[in-house]
């Protein structure tokens, strides 16, 4: 890949295309991440999943390679891991032979207590993950891409990271995409120019997450979800399949004058 330095020179659509970029993206086995895959997928990118759920990525992997006819691989990871970061990263670069593109997009939410009883434990799991998984897999990440021609980042923080919500219990998740938001500017300003770092602000999303309370037959959800939708200005919840156009515009030449910047895919969420 050659850096983005200017204007793709060939036109807009071709400016999209990921054709032998190396990609990596963490919680890729299901969910947003699987979707951000799919997308550099079908865009010409060789793509690795890295996620906890090993068995989940191998699997997601073998099916985006057959629906994209692209070279889809899976690798074991936590995130919070600093030898499993660089293990995944070093596996992208042995396998695909460079580091092109990486979605820092593994997260875990869960509904906690509100703020007055929140427990430490679970405060610091959800940072753990949200916060220095993202460190550690920018860091990681690019440091391969500094050895080479350089690259583009996209962390995935939340509409949550720039505004509060009526749902309680999930101060530790706003808190942890309130640091991806700023980590994502601080990075851009000291990885530039050779790296691009922009963040993915999704809006409530049908995923896996906090043991699928975001799922659309979640048991006792129906009047949380109810209440998004109404704050929502589109009326309705995501789906993963939402986010993948953003998501290959960040990752590709189509947004060679992008970094430091936050963008919100979240249906209206935010705009009252
Ligand atoms: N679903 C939403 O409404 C929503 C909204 C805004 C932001 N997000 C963010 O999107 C990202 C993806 O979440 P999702 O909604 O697709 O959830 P998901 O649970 O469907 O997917 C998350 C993936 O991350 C993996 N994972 C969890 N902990 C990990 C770890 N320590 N190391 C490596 N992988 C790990 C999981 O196994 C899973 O495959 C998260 O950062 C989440 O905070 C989700």
């Amino acid at each position: 890949m050659e850096r983005d330095d200017v204007p793709a020179a060939a036109g807009v659509l071709e400016s999209f295309s990921l054709d032998g970029d190396a990609v990596l993206v963490t919680g890729g086995a299901g969910g947003i991440g699987a979707a951000y895959a799919e997308a550099c997928a079908e865009a010409g990118g060789d793509v690795m999943l890295a996620d906890i759920d090993a068995d989940g990525a191998e699997s997601t992997a073998a099916e985006l390679a057959e629906a994209a006819g692209a070279d889809v691989r899976a690798v074991a990871c936590d995130v919070t891991d600093e030898d499993d970061v660089r293990d995944a990263v070093d596996a992208t670069v042995d396998a695909f032979g460079g580091l092109d593109v990486t979605f820092a997009n593994a997260g875990i939410g869960r509904l906690f207590d509100p703020v007055h009883s929140q427990d430490l434990e679970h405060w610091r799991e959800v940072m753990a993950v949200n916060l220095d998984g993202v460190f550690l897999t920018t860091r990681e990440s690019a440091a391969a891409m500094r050895a080479d021609e350089g690259g583009r980042i996209v962390t995935t923080a939340s509409v949550l990271g720039l505004v509060g919500t009526e749902t309680p219990g999930l101060s530790a998740y706003v808190a942890s995409k309130g640091g991806v938001v700023q980590f994502t500017r601080q990075a851009a300003v000291e990885l530039g120019p050779d790296i691009r770092v922009n963040a993915i602000a999704p809006g409530w999303v049908h995923t896996g997450i906090g043991g699928g309370m975001m799922r659309e037959d979640a048991p006792g959800m129906e009047p949380v979800q109810e209440q998004m939708r109404q704050e929502t200005a589109l009326g309705r919840l995501g789906y993963p399949a939402d986010l993948k156009g953003l998501a290959l515009f960040l990752a590709s030449p189509a947004s060679a004058y992008c970094t430091g910047a936050v963008y919100r895919n979240d249906g209206g969420y935010t705009t009252t």
